[in-house]
């Protein structure tokens, strides 16, 4: 199993709890493991009943199992920030302001969480080497995945922008009699440093997540969580990257046989049609059905959760990134 695993879905589905579930798995068969939530609503923390913040800390009471929270508001914030902060370095005072002003309004633009928490999944993996294995709470959609065709893209415009700033050298170097002008050179330039810097970071990212990620989506047995799952698969197939397996969470339980009263009923209708879903899903689906985990009756944390990494039939062994 690649280093980098991802589990997606549906608001609600019980993506956190299946990523803390495998990651107990994984910290349990010895494999260095690093969940990483991003979702303050309900999170790591109240899986493991533990404060997390944005750098990793020891889960406790649970060897060789770490946990980082990264919360999506504060990263836009400090993305614009440095944005801000490179920009302010590198354009006219009186530019500042209406940088500000743009800078205010893309805050809230479409996008910006995602963009910011994918640059911070992409530091996470850069930076992964004290684990085997690191686990993604949330997989990156179909916006964030447009990102990585951004280097091709990036790789003409740099080109275009080399070129456009070599003829502003050269037609200093002829203006700048006496050298009363400051010579621009081509070495260190900020501005190319930045977007090389950036190209490469994307670069980083497109072959970490094709040759060291595996994308698993979790789904409730409904129709509009199979639609999405649907939709998902296709979103990240587009990209190149294959869904591993599909987990099935929240399944209703089958009462027993001998039950007969209108709650036992009800179940056993659910149970009839959630199967009939399950059945297409097999046919249908091309990723294989990697678990069926049953509704439970509380909240899944503590003991229970560990009965949720039993369902999982998926392997923990690890190797090594390829690209870290
Ligand atoms: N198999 C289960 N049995 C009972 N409760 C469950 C089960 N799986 C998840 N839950 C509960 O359902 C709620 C949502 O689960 P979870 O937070 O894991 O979903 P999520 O996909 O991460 O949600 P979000 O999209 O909001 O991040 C939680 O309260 C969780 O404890
Ligand atoms: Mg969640």
């Amino acid at each position: 199993m690649e280093p980098f695993v991802f589990f997606g879905g549906k608001g609600g589905v019980g993506k956190t709890t299946v990523s803390c579930a495998y990651a107990l798995r994984c910290a349990h068969d010895g494999q260095r493991t690093l969940v990483v939530s991003t979702d303050p609503a309900h999170s790591v923390t109240d899986v493991f009943d533990q404060p997390f913040d944005d750098s990793p800390q020891p889960v406790a009471g649970i060897d060789g199992l770490d946990a980082m929270e990264i919360d999506p508001e504060d990263e836009v914030t400090r993305h614009l920030d440095e944005i801000r902060q490179d920009l302010s370095e590198q354009v006219s005072a009186s530019m500042v302001n209406e940088i500000n002003r743009q800078l205010e309004m893309s805050h809230g633009t479409p996008g910006a969480y995602e963009s910011a928490l994918f640059d911070r999944f992409v530091d996470v993996m850069r930076n992964s080497e004290p684990y085997d294995r690191v686990i993604f709470d949330t997989s990156p959609t179909g916006s964030t995945l447009r990102l990585l065709g951004l280097p091709d893209l990036l790789e003409g415009w740099i080109d275009r922008l080399m070129h456009k700033r070599r003829t502003s050298i050269d037609l200093f170097e002829k203006a700048a009699v006496g050298n009363n002008e400051p010579r621009r050179v081509m070495e260190g330039d900020p501005v190319l440093a930045r977007l090389q810097q950036r190209k490469e970071f994307f670069e980083f990212a497109g072959s970490a997540l094709h040759d060291d990620a595996a994308f698993f989506l979790v789904l409730n047995p409904d129709e509009l969580s199979l639609n999405e799952t649907d939709r998902a698969i296709d979103d990240l197939r587009e990209k190149d990257l294959a869904v591993r397996g599909l987990v099935a969470n929240k399944l209703t339980p089958s009462p027993d046989p001998d039950e007969n009263g209108r709650g036992a009923r009800y179940l056993r209708e659910r149970v009839e049609t959630e199967t009939e879903r399950l059945e297409t899903i097999r046919s249908e689906f091309e990723p294989p059905l990697v678990a069926e985990i049953g509704w439970r009756s509380s909240e899944v944390k503590g003991n229970l959760l560990a009965d949720v990494a039993d369902e999982l039939d998926i392997e923990t062994a690890s190797e090594p990134p390829t690209h870290v």
